[in-house]
């Protein structure tokens, strides 16, 4: 069974990015998939900051987060744009655990990764600028981006009280990118 790891790019409780990673983890159920859904907020690591690394190493959280990439064979991200930009929280995690560490792979768990890219945003847009954006540091990271993406406009209306999208064309959106994903992340 492919196996998935799934996160949003915001800590915020509620936020609509964690209502469409949710969504998207009860699809790719539904595709025969194995999701894991985390919260990024449960693994608090500080700002990247090379003293820090020179001091203390790998924060753990960082290290528990590089496991499960490696314990999945694909990675899908929903995310908001901060001033059509990637967030803080996702960016100092992808920057820690890209770090390399003596005796461990840390620096290649991402190598050749497949992941699928999603944005959501209470405005019209979507969240859509974030995507190039988290396409171009994913792919510095070796990681392989799924061709397309789903952005998810006025997301606070864009989801039922069970979690599922309300318009049934997102939903088959959302259904056509993490299909392309586990095949993508299908092994041998
Ligand atoms: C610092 C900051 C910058 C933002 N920049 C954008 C933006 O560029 N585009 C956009 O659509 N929304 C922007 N927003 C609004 C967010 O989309 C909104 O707060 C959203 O709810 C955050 O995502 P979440 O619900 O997944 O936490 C910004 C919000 C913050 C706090």
């Amino acid at each position: 069974m492919t196996s998935i790891l799934i996160f949003s790019g915001s800590a915020r409780q509620g936020a609509f990015s964690k209502q469409l990673a949710a969504a998207a983890t009860t699809l790719i159920n539904g595709e025969g998939g194995k999701p894991t859904l985390i919260d990024l907020a449960d693994f608090e690591v500080p700002l990247y900051n090379a003293d820090l690394e020179a001091e203390s190493g790998i924060p753990q959280p960082a290290v528990d987060f590089w496991r499960l990439v490696a314990s999945h064979d694909g990675m899908a991200i929903a995310t908001p744009e901060y001033n059509g930009f990637v967030t803080p929280l996702l960016l100092k995690m992808l920057c820690w655990a890209s770090r390399p560490s003596p005796g461990d792979d840390f620096g290649t768990v991402f190598q050749g990764r497949p992941v699928a890219l999603m944005a959501s945003s209470p405005g019209r847009l979507g969240g859509v600028r974030v995507i190039p954006r988290l396409r171009d540091i994913v792919a510095e990271l070796g990681m392989i981006a799924i061709p397309g993406f789903v952005t998810v406009p006025d997301a606070a209306s864009a989801f039922t009280e069970q979690g599922r999208l309300v318009e049934h064309r997102k939903e088959e959106e959302v259904v056509c990118l993490v299909r392309r994903l586990m095949t993508a992340s299908r092994r041998g």
